[in-house]
């Protein structure tokens, strides 16, 4: 009887300490910070997306890039990550016909980090995650 009782709490506190121990792995490989998006931004998409991401930079052609600091707000607040990153990546180009932004899929490579997308934890290249954290943090 008092074998079994105190087994319990210690089998509670041995499954308290992997909880513990993953999550520290986890810490090493979250999400990057806007900063280092920032970056990323200002070499690959300012040219476009104009530099504090509102877009209004007429392409050649007369196009002109989307404001990127409302897809939160014309998504119902909610920042519409798998859709942007398949955008920066390329996946969304089959559906895009005419489509003028370049695919950065190719080029933005590196190591992966987890990303919550739409609730599941999605590896995804570093570079494009930070993107998507500074895209996320200059949502208006
Ligand atoms: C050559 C110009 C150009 C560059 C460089 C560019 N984009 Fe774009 N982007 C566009 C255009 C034009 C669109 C509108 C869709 C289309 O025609 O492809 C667009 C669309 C988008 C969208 C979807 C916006 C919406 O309203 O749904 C996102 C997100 C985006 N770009 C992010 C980026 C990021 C991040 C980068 C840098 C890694 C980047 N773009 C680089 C021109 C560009």
């Amino acid at each position: 009887m008092t074998g079994s009782a105190l087994s319990a709490p210690t089998l509670a506190l041995g499954l308290l300490a992997g909880v513990l121990g993953l999550g520290a792995c986890a810490m090493q490989a979250e999400m990057p910070q806007p900063s280092e998006g920032a970056k990323l931004y200002a070499n690959n998409c300012a040219a476009c997306h104009g530099h504090r991401a509102m877009g209004d930079e007429p392409l050649i052609g007369g196009q002109i890039a989307p404001d990127l600091t409302m897809l939160a707000s014309r998504n119902d607040g909610t920042f519409p990550r798998a859709e942007v990153l398949s955008q920066i990546d390329g996946y969304a180009k089959g559906t895009h016909v005419g489509r003028v932004m370049p695919e950065f899929g190719a080029v933005l490579t590196g190591e992966t980090v987890p990303v919550d997308i739409e609730g599941t934890l999605t590896p995804t290249p570093r570079p494009l995650a930070a993107l998507l954290a500074y895209l996320e943090d200059v949502q208006t």
